[in-house]
């Protein structure tokens, strides 16, 4: 029998501890994404963050077609990877949200504590439009910095948050918690 998908993911990711600075445990998901059965099988559960969040469904059945999203957002850099091949299957576009000074035109900006540091993060302002509906992309979620200034860039420019999605879920850091009211939908919470 085929392997449950958060067990597939478990398996396959390499703890490094110690990186990027002592005391992190560094869950590196470089094998996962190398793994062509795991890559696709993670694509399609990103896909669907209905599948945690009620809110997200609704959204989908009010729209024509049942499709829950308008776009794709991907977070540097390890989102990008993910939110390229989720747009792609979902037949929309992918939006980039990148780190500071990346971005040639027009812009917003969130600044942002993560569980080894802090950054800016920035979207475009023509990436998103008033009432477009985002489904967020990242790989890990840990302390839910990174993608709290995502959704706030999002907001800025007036776009609604239809759904977040994540590989895994430290969820002893509490991620999930600083993200409420908006729920994550995680393939493997540990
Ligand atoms: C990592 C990871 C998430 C973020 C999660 O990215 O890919 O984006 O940290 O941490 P948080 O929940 O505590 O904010 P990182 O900033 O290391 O950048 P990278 O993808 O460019 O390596
Ligand atoms: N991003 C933030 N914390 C992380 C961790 N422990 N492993 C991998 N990516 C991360």
């Amino acid at each position: 029998a085929e392997l449950p998908l958060d067990q597939l993911i478990a398996s396959l990711t390499v703890d490094v501890p110690d990186h990027p600075e002592p005391g992190i445990v560094f869950r590196d998901l470089t094998p996962v994404f190398a793994d062509g059965d795991a890559f696709r099988r993670m694509v399609d559960g990103l896909a669907t963050p209905g599948a945690s969040d009620p809110r997200t469904a609704a959204l989908a059945t009010r729209h024509p077609g049942g499709r829950p999203f308008d776009v794709v957002a991907g977070v540097e850099a390890r989102g990008f990877l993910l939110a390229a091949a989720v747009a792609l299957d979902a037949g929309v576009g992918v939006v980039p949200v990148r780190k500071a000074g990346k971005l040639p035109r027009e812009r917003v900006s969130a600044e942002y504590t993560l569980e080894y540091g802090t950054a800016t993060l920035e979207l475009h302002a023509d990436s998103v439009r008033p009432g477009q509906r985002v489904l967020l992309v990242d790989d890990v979620l840990a302390t839910g910095g990174t993608l709290g200034a995502a959704i706030a860039l999002v907001e800025q420019l007036g776009g609604v948050v239809a759904g977040i999605s994540v590989v895994v879920e430290l969820a002893a850091l509490g991620g999930r918690q600083l993200l409420a009211p908006h729920t994550v939908h995680a393939l493997w919470a540990t």
